[in-house]
């Protein structure tokens, strides 16, 4: 054995991992802490035009896909990896799994390494209630959610949380799912009915989220399905032919987006021509453009998940784990005595 140095301060990076990001929530409140997201996200996108965007950079093949999801403002950079693989789950895998990194733009130095799985969920979930908030319709009491997987009891936390929403009504391909969700909601207090069908689903309910996983265009929702006035959640339609919404839907609705030229290549609006109109919602949340205007129009978010919610939610996980045993440190940058000696460095390793 020899005597090696202990790293300096500097090469230590707090890691979030997820024992802590799950201690960390369940310390916060799981409701809580979607209010407390969805805040740090609501203001994020208040000064949208102050990011750097790009639509994220995707690598895919015929199972699935990996993306980097890239994003900085003058003080922060941000970047999350994530991958989508619907046919994971039989395997015994998650269908998304992701990890992340906040830096400093001043000296690039990482200042939070976090695992993003569960807190991709928690983002996804802020960010579908928060747009809720000004598009669906304000007496909304049910909603409707087709596709009981990973991120629904997500949804239906942060539509309580936002949105007052505590009557649901689930389906699934796999009853199985559907069980589970069921399980885990009663357990939360929703009022839950397990319907037999996607239509039987959406009776009554005034908004419906689809969260399907398929990696082909599929018809979660056709055109019958949804009336006048209803708010639809799309969430599952997030890659190039991975739709959920039949078309006839898109062209009654209004569609609402968070990053047009990522929405364009992975959204439910693939189907529609290249200049279709879409509304971005940062304006909506800046008052610039309406919402929802009319109690009978149809509103969609065509989420595929952007770079600076998930910005967002590093920056909420930062401030809420400094200070506290919530993170650990990571000896994840080298630190030469003399930044120019990294092989001294190596050598005196040996
Ligand atoms: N928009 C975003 O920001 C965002 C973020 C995270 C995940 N997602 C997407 O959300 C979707 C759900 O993710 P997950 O982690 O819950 O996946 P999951 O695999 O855990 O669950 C998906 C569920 O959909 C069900 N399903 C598949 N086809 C169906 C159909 N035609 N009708 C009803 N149910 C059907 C499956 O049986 C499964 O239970 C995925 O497509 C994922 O890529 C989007």
């Amino acid at each position: 054995m020899t005597d090696r140095p202990e790293p300096s301060a500097l090469a230590y990076v707090p890691f979030v991992s997820v024992d802590n990001m799950m201690r960390l929530v369940n310390a916060t409140g799981v409701e809580d802490f979607l209010r407390g997201l969805a805040g740090y996200i609501e203001a994020d996108f208040l000064r949208w035009p102050e990011f750097d965007k790009t639509p994220r950079v995707a690598s895919h093949s015929k199972d699935g896909v990996i993306e980097l999801m890239p994003t900085a403002d003058a003080e922060n950079y941000g970047f999350k990896y994530v991958n989508g693989h619907p046919a994971n789950m039989r395997q015994g895998y998650q269908t998304v799994t992701a990890f992340g990194v906040l830096s400093s733009v001043a000296n690039g130095y990482p200042i939070l390494l976090s695992e993003m799985t569960v807190l991709t969920a928690l983002r996804t979930a802020a960010t579908s209630a928060l747009v809720a908030k000004y598009l669906a319709p304000k007496d909304a009491q049910v909603m409707a959610m087709i596709g009981n997987g990973a991120q629904c009891e997500f949804q239906a936390m942060a539509f309580r949380a936002l949105c007052g929403i505590n009557r649901l009504r689930l389906y699934d391909i796999d009853p199985a799912a559907t069980e589970k969700a069921m399980r885990n909601l009663t357990a939360q207090g929703f009022e839950v009915v397990a319907c037999d069908s996607g239509m039987q689903a959406v009776e009554g309910a005034q908004i419906i989220t689809t969260c399907t996983a398929d990696k082909q265009y599929a018809t979660v929702l056709t055109d019958n399905m949804v009336g006048a006035g209803v708010h639809i959640n799309a969430i599952g339609g997030d890659c190039p032919g991975k739709t959920e919404l039949h078309r006839d839907i898109l062209t009654r609705a209004e569609i609402f987006v968070e990053y047009p030229p990522q929405t364009r290549v992975e959204g439910e609006i693939q189907q529609l021509d290249p200049d279709h109109a879409v509304t971005e919602l940062w304006q909506v949340m800046r008052g610039e453009v309406a919402g929802r205007s009319t109690p009978s129009q149809i509103t969609l978010f065509d989420s595929v998940g952007f770079a600076i919610e998930d910005f967002s939610a590093l920056r909420f996980v930062a401030d809420r784990v400094a200070g506290t045993g919530f993170s650990q440190p990571l000896d994840l940058l080298a630190d030469p005595d003399d930044p120019r000696d990294l092989f001294g460095m190596l050598g005196r390793a040996v």
